[in-house]
């Protein structure tokens, strides 16, 4: 077992456990004296939890359209009718969308209880369930009302992977190539099955993600400004998942916007051929593809670009570049459109 602690401001910290059977660390990693607890989870997700104490399962819809309010709602109502109070406390057991939910619920019922992430999905134990963010849609937008709320624990259990579906997996690895750029150059090449895989095994890389992500969470837990470079390959990704018209999970979308991003920086000047290389490299290493999906329109998706969260000024990337990775505002429309062409 792997121990990552999440160091934020004011002296607050917790821990991050990754590793086979973590799950039943549960009752240990609960704050001391909660007396009963809230299991928010999904009929889909093949995990069960012991608390060690009273707890009542509360199961919510499964896919995007369940990140509502109408069910965070629900979920209030149901932990009132149990008598759910500050001395208990809510467990989320699943992917982005229940720790989003599951979070957002917690923040929100009683003013706040304290919530423990369960993570079982690759992209919920390296990204959605460390650092805080939770929340839920809106019909004019995804993650459009939320809280910053962090858990007191999260629960990494790399056994639950294994029976990940193939898909679910590859939205996890877009996310692990993105830390590749963001300082986990130790990753190695991508390739989880062996090759090039930098010898780290699957719970070292869980870790090494959630490492990197908790040193940019802990340098600015509310996204003044450095923790925007985590959405790093997700201004075109983004674009085309919210088209709604390609059929690309988040991080097959990433992958591509990955490879978009270093062609973009490129373009700019900001870093060379070889390093778009790496890029393509690390996205193919994971069985990931750099490029648009057949058909993709490139009017539309400079449209949803256009409306990305990020551009207050302009259309907005976060870019690769002799510094590193950060945030670029006003970017030039033009160059931006021209290299949709080099991810065809
Ligand atoms: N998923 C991006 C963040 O947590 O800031």
């Amino acid at each position: 077992m792997i121990r990552v602690t999440v160091e934020l401001p004011g002296g607050r910290s917790y821990p991050v456990l990754v590793g086979p059977g973590v799950v039943g660390e549960l009752a240990s990693v609960l704050p001391t004296g909660v007396r009963r607890v809230a299991v928010v989870t999904q009929e889909s997700v093949p995990v069960e939890v012991d608390p060690g104490v009273d707890h009542r399962v509360f199961r919510i819809g499964d896919g995007e359209t369940a990140k509502s309010l109408s069910t965070v709602e629900e979920l209030c109502s149901a932990f009132a009718g149990w008598g759910l109070t500050r001395a208990d406390a809510v467990v989320g057991v699943g992917g982005g969308v229940v720790t989003d939910v599951a979070g957002f619920a917690a923040a929100s019922y009683h003013r706040g209880l304290p919530v423990v992430h369960v993570a079982t999905t690759l992209l919920a134990q390296i990204d959605a369930a460390i650092g805080g963010k939770t929340g839920v849609n809106i019909p004019e937008g995804k993650n459009l009302v939320g809280a910053f709320w962090q858990p007191a624990a999260v629960l990494c259990d790399t056994t639950v992977l294994e029976t990940l579906p193939e898909r679910e997996m590859a939205c996890g690895l877009g996310e692990m190539a993105k830390y590749h750029f963001l300082g986990g150059g130790d990753l190695g090449g991508g390739d989880l099955g062996g090759g090039d895989s930098g010898g780290l095994t699957l719970e070292q890389r869980v870790a090494r993600c959630v490492q990197i992500k908790a040193e940019v969470v802990a340098a600015d837990e509310r996204e003044a400004g450095r923790r925007a470079i985590l959405n790093y390959g997700h201004t075109l990704g983004h674009a085309l998942e919210t088209t709604g018209r390609y059929d690309l999970r988040h991080g097959e979308a990433v992958a591509v916007g990955l490879v978009y991003a270093a062609e973009l920086a490129l373009a700019l000047g900001r870093i060379d051929d070889e390093r778009v290389a790496e890029h393509r490299r690390v996205v193919d290493g994971y069985g990931l593809s750099g490029s648009l999906p057949a058909g993709a329109d490139p009017d539309e998706l400079m449209a949803a670009m256009g409306r990305d969260k990020k551009a207050i000024d302009g259309l907005t990337f976060v870019l690769d570049g002799p510094a590193g990775v950060e945030v670029v505002a006003g970017v030039d429309a033009g160059v931006v459109l021209d290299t949709i062409e080099a991810v065809r």
